[in-house]
């Protein structure tokens, strides 16, 4: 096969020619064709919304959940869309009973939202948050899963976990996790918000009881475009953010596509009245866009640059790499530590105003970090345009 030209393939981005864009992470930029299609999804819906709304998005919305479960290794009857992985977290959060007292364990590295999900649902049913640290530089998978089963204890109740961690973009050993987890009778909750297109996904032999995600990183989607997996043996447990029409249903077939795009257990908790379905209408674009790349293809280009990151950012004395460089645990999220004495607002501000790169200062307890996404339409010569911006960025 001929190697892909990847500037080509970076030509079909809609992408500021401007701004030097190393994060993904925080928001994917659209391909040309995802764009045109979520358009053509919103004019319809403009010029006919009632024509939209009941007789073309209803099959449409089917072909996408079920073109993302063929993805992720799954049916269609286990996806909730969401908008985002924030409300699929939260769908969990506000609505699962667990047993009181308990505890429910966290990582010590989650994101702040998250974790605050976790915290107001405890404060609800009495239960007590604690975390656990993670290994910092680790070796292997498997010392992780060993600081999560120590922390584990017959009070806990439920696991809650990034799949791969916002700050510093470890791959968490996710499967290992929940299979310690299960075999203590713990409850898994996954945050995949980093996952989907950049780690390889199969959320039926994940073994998770619940799996939240993103298609608006790395899938290239657009906004508004989430979804929450209801593992085996979770179908009943949760109750709507929003009571709407699918409150009140059938309880027989329940699991057997309706004429809404969905089935009864999963409109139950999808349908929140009237909305613009078009971001999760146009997932099936955005799996075709990169499928026409190849995925493997992508995966290799990503770790070529995220070796380029390590390579050329690794030179500076003054920045640590905070990533592991197990090729288990990481993906395509490199950070680093910067110096103590880095002030974060300056720092922002020299990226963006002096230098028009994207890339985020985090703020950590244990102090800050710069964070270099590497998705196949980066370069090396934007790396390399970070690091000549260094000596201005640092001093
Ligand atoms: C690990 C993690 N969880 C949750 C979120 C929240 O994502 P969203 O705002 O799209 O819901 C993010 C956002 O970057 C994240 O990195």
């Amino acid at each position: 096969m001929e190697p892909l030209n990847w500037q080509q393939a970076r030509a079909e981005m809609l992408l500021d020619p401007t701004v030097i864009n190393l994060n993904t992470g925080s928001f994917g930029p659209l391909p040309r064709s995802v764009f045109a299609r979520v358009t053509q999804l919103r004019q319809e819906l403009a010029a006919e919304p009632m024509n939209f709304l009941l007789r073309t998005a209803p099959p449409l919305l089917w072909q996408a959940r079920s073109r993302l479960a063929e993805f992720v290794g799954t049916t269609p009857q286990r996806l909730v869309f969401t908008a985002n992985v924030t409300t699929a977290i939260n769908l969990v959060a506000s609505s699962l009973r667990l047993a009181a007292p308990g505890d429910i364990l966290l990582s010590d590295h989650e994101y702040g939202a998250m974790h605050w999900c976790w915290e107001r649902a405890a404060q609800r049913q009495g239960l007590t948050i604690r975390t656990f640290p993670l290994p910092i530089d680790p070796d292997d998978p498997e010392e992780i899963v060993q600081a999560a089963i120590r922390a584990m204890t017959p009070r806990t109740r439920l696991l809650f976990f990034s799949h791969v961690l916002s700050p510093t973009g470890m791959v968490l050993p996710a499967r290992e996790l929940c299979a310690a987890a299960r075999a203590r009778g713990i409850l898994t909750v996954v945050d995949g918000a980093h996952a989907l297109a950049m780690v390889p996904l199969h959320l039926d032999a994940l073994g998770c009881d619940f799996y939240g995600s993103n298609c608006h990183k790395w899938l290239l989607a657009p906004t508004g475009s989430g979804f929450l997996y209801l593992g085996a043996g979770q179908e009943d447990r949760l109750q709507p953010l929003q009571v709407s029409w699918g409150w009140q249903h059938e309880h027989t077939r329940r699991d057997e596509p309706d004429e809404f795009g969905s089935t009864p257990r999963i409109r139950f908790l999808e349908f929140e009245g009237t909305r613009d379905p078009s971001p999760w209408l146009a997932v099936p674009e955005a799996l075709a866009f990169q499928e026409r790349l190849g995925w493997q293809a992508i995966r290799g280009r990503m770790e070529e640059l995220g070796c380029h990151v390590r390579q050329r950012l690794g030179q500076d004395q003054r920045l640590k790499l905070a990533t592991p460089t197990h090729p288990a645990l990481h993906g395509s999220l490199t950070a680093f530590h910067l110096p103590t004495s880095t002030d974060p607002q300056i720092l922002r501000r020299r990226l963006w105003e002096g230098h028009r790169i994207e890339a985020p200062i985090i703020e950590r307890p244990y102090g800050l970090l710069l964070r270099v996404s590497t998705h196949f339409y980066n370069t090396c010569e934007e790396i390399d345009r970070l690091v000549q911006a260094l000596p201005d960025l640092l001093n």
